[in-house]
């Protein structure tokens, strides 16, 4: 695909999740002619998160997905392969490694032989514990098998690349995502929704002692579009996709409560997690110069869309 066409077809694995619903219905209002198909296995998705979907889905396991009995010879204008088990508290080595590692050579296999254009999700929680901005270069240091298994496709996809010049792979290291459609998450949905929902219903916030840690939220919109931006972008990389800025749990309670009219103090209570990524935040310069990509959302203007979304006029 030129960069100045507009895709005519193009695949999103994992369009049942938070961020791949999200991109789909964004794909579809902004190539409204465009074929899309998306893949997912449901494991964690949900039908009701592509409400106003007018394209097709494929119900499989990519995993063990035979991409080309169920395509053929069929070309696509891009992947964006988001599915994952994105639950991090899923300890199993295996499973983890195994569904989300050859999921992806799976379909890395299927499009390396007409280089169709791949861009996938990694994770900002390869960086693990940090103190500063991350950027692309810093060693991965993941701290748990969910990271692990981002950090070898991420290993896998530069080797890729590298073996097959004309071939566009991208990553993005998604920081912290939050927004529209990621109630079906349960627990491992965002902390914007968890806190909102706790004072919803009456309760006074929980947070970790002593909310001084800090997170780059970004709003699933700024996510999406970065994303899209990656079917323009000239070379393979990885790129982190964030807001920039790191704000805390104290702050980001401050930010809710503005945003409902309430005024709770959190509640802190103790970290349960041995390994916890107490900071995380992008450094943005190879996403600017790379995918043209800034976020639009600060933390507030990002919240506030959303209680909007969640909640309606209630929201105040
Ligand atoms: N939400 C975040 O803050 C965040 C941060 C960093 C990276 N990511 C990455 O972004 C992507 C999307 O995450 P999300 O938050 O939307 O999570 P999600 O759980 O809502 O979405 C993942 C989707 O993939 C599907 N899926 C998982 N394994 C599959 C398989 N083997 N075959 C078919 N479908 C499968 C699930 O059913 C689900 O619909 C993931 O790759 C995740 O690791 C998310």
């Amino acid at each position: 695909m030129h960069s100045t066409d507009s895709p005519s077809n193009l695949i999103v694995t994992g369009g049942a999740g938070f961020i791949g619903s999200n991109l789909t219905l964004a794909l579809q209002e902004k190539f409204p002619d465009a074929r899309l198909t998306v893949i997912d296995d449901f494991r964690s998705g949900d039908f009701k998160n592509l409400a106003g979907y007018r394209g097709d889905l494929v119900a499989q396991n990519l995993a063990t997905l035979d991409w080309r009995e169920k395509f053929g010879d069929e070309q696509f204008d891009a992947i964006f392969h988001l599915a994952s088990i994105t639950d991090t508290t899923n300890h199993d080595q295996f499973e983890q490694v195994h569904d989300n590692v050859e999921s992806f050579r799976r379909l890395l296999n299927f499009a390396r032989p007409t280089t169709t254009r791949i861009i996938y999700a990694s994770s900002a929680s390869t960086y693990g514990a940090v103190t500063e901005a991350s950027t692309e270069s810093n060693g991965a240091a993941p701290a748990n098998v969910y990271s692990f298994s981002k950090v070898i496709m991420d290993n896998i996809a530069r080797r890729a690349a590298a073996e097959s010049p004309d071939w566009i792979i991208i990553g993005l290291r998604y920081f912290n995502v939050y927004g529209p459609r990621e109630a079906h998450k349960g627990v491992p949905a965002s902390m914007v929704y968890h806190l909102a929902q706790q004072i919803k219903a009456g309760q006074r916030p929980r947070i970790f002692k002593h909310g001084e840690q800090k997170r780059d939220f970004i709003y699933v919109k700024d996510a999406v579009e970065g994303s899209i931006r990656a079917l323009d972008a000239h070379t393979s990389g990885i790129y982190n996709l964030g807001t920039g800025e790191a704000r805390s749990f104290n702050e980001l309670v401050d930010v809710l409560n503005k945003c409902l009219g309430t005024s709770f103090q959190p509640d802190y209570i103790d970290n349960p997690h041995a390994h916890y990524q107490n900071f995380t935040q992008a450094d943005l310069t190879n996403a600017h110069s790379a995918l043209g990509y800034e976020a639009r959302f600060a933390l507030e203007d990002g919240v506030r869309d959303y209680m909007q979304w969640l909640y309606g006029s209630q929201a105040s």
